[in-house]
């Protein structure tokens, strides 16, 4: 990984306590974290959310880099303040440097290699998705590997087969839309503030008709019932025919007159033709690797009736399913501070020359079929 000056791995199990940055989209957030990932302590999470950006219907980068740079100092003030620590108690400070907007991750990752040279601390770089993988371990101990892990934010959609911290095999993931995307994109169709996750799933549960005769049954999108393991739609998924569909649907109702009747059961069709396909995805994915528990990260994995009908899947094959609550599904430096311990453990340090990237596959991450 570019910027990272990495020892052997494993060079202690010793409890570290780390402060986490991470400003990689329009949340500033900072937090504390201690232990190893056998037995961490989530001490403080300050997570400042740019609202300004739902006036422009999503994130404008350049005001996120601007509000990151107002509100960085106050986050990591107030995490440490909560924590009642000052950072000379902390191992290390890690902070988000991959993937995400780059002027955004250039405030954090500037800001934390400052503050760590300043205070003689390593620093540790982190990336964001690895960060999501470990968010659901702060609330739930027992989500350790091995397991299946499905990634859902408004920018990713990944299935992974985890059989180590560390190691992460790419099963699919998105074609197009990221699933995230795909729920603000329908939001807007439908009227719906961004970002839209929340409100369709709020709207969904007011339509009335049971699944199976739902007025709105878009095709479920890649879910051929004769794919095997090799083939690529096996695992893969795309959510811009089901965005279209749900287009042509909206239009028909504009047409007819009826969109305030149908707007709730469009929003219905459209988030349970989403979880079927996931839910599929990963009963496939931990069916073939003999997983029994599933870890679900990212915003998305804050909907109720995705994780629902995921622990409904998993119990038939008795297994666990292991979803954060909704402050630590989305964007936080908590989850980046656990990561960090991760890495701190093995002896992984930002080189001088670390920078910011948009785009970068998680360290670790290899392609398995
Ligand atoms: O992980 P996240 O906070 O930020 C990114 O890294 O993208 O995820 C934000 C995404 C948005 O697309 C939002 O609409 C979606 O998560 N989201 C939801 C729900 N809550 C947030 N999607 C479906 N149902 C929800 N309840
Ligand atoms: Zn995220």
């Amino acid at each position: 990984m570019s910027g990272v000056a990495a020892d052997t791995v494993s060079v202690s199990s010793r409890p570290m306590r780390v402060l986490g940055i991470e400003t990689s989209c329009d949340e500033t957030s900072a937090a504390v974290v201690s232990g190893t990932p056998e037995a961490m302590t989530l001490e403080s999470c300050v997570i400042l959310s740019q609202d300004v950006h739902r006036l422009f219907g999503g994130v404008v980068p350049e005001i996120a880099s601007r509000q990151h740079l107002v509100g960085i100092v106050p986050a990591v003030d107030a995490a440490l303040r909560e924590a009642k620590i000052s950072l000379a108690d902390c191992d290390a400070v890690a902070v988000t440097h991959a993937p995400g907007l780059v002027g955004a991750l250039l405030v954090g990752t500037s800001f934390a290699k400052s503050l760590a040279l300043t205070h003689g601390k390593p620093l540790v770089p982190v990336h964001h998705l690895e960060g999501h993988l470990f968010a659901t371990l702060l609330e739930h101990p027992d989500a350790t590997p091995p397991f299946t892990a499905l990634l859902v934010s408004g920018g990713h959609t990944l299935l992974l087969d985890v059989p180590a911290w560390g190691e992460y095999r790419l099963l699919g993931q998105t074609r197009d839309d990221a699933v995230g995307e795909a729920f603000d994109k329908v939001a807007k169709l439908l009227g719906l503030p961004y970002p839209g996750g929340r409100p369709i799933e709020q709207l969904a549960a007011t339509a009335e008709s049971p699944v199976h005769k739902h007025p709105h049954r878009f095709a479920r999108p890649m879910l051929r019932k004769s794919a095997t393991p090799g083939d690529d739609d096996y695992y893969d998924c795309s959510f811009s025919g089901l965005k279209t569909a749900v287009l042509y649907a909206v239009r028909d109702a504009e047409r007819a007159g009826t969109m305030d009747a149908q707007r709730a059961s469009i929003a219905r069709g459209f988030q349970d033709a989403v979880i079927d396909t996931l839910v599929e995805k990963v009963v496939r994915a931990a069916r073939q690797h003999r997983r029994t528990r599933v870890v679900l990260g990212g915003g998305v994995a804050c909907n109720q009736a995705l994780q629902g009908a995921m622990r409904e899947a998993m119990t038939r094959r008795k297994g666990d399913v292991f979803a954060p609550t909704p402050r630590l599904a989305t964007d936080n430096a908590a989850m980046i501070a656990a990561a960090g311990i991760f890495r701190l453990l093995r002896g992984e340090f930002a080189a001088p020359d670390m920078t910011a990237t948009a785009s970068l596959p998680i360290p670790g991450m290899s392609s398995a079929g």
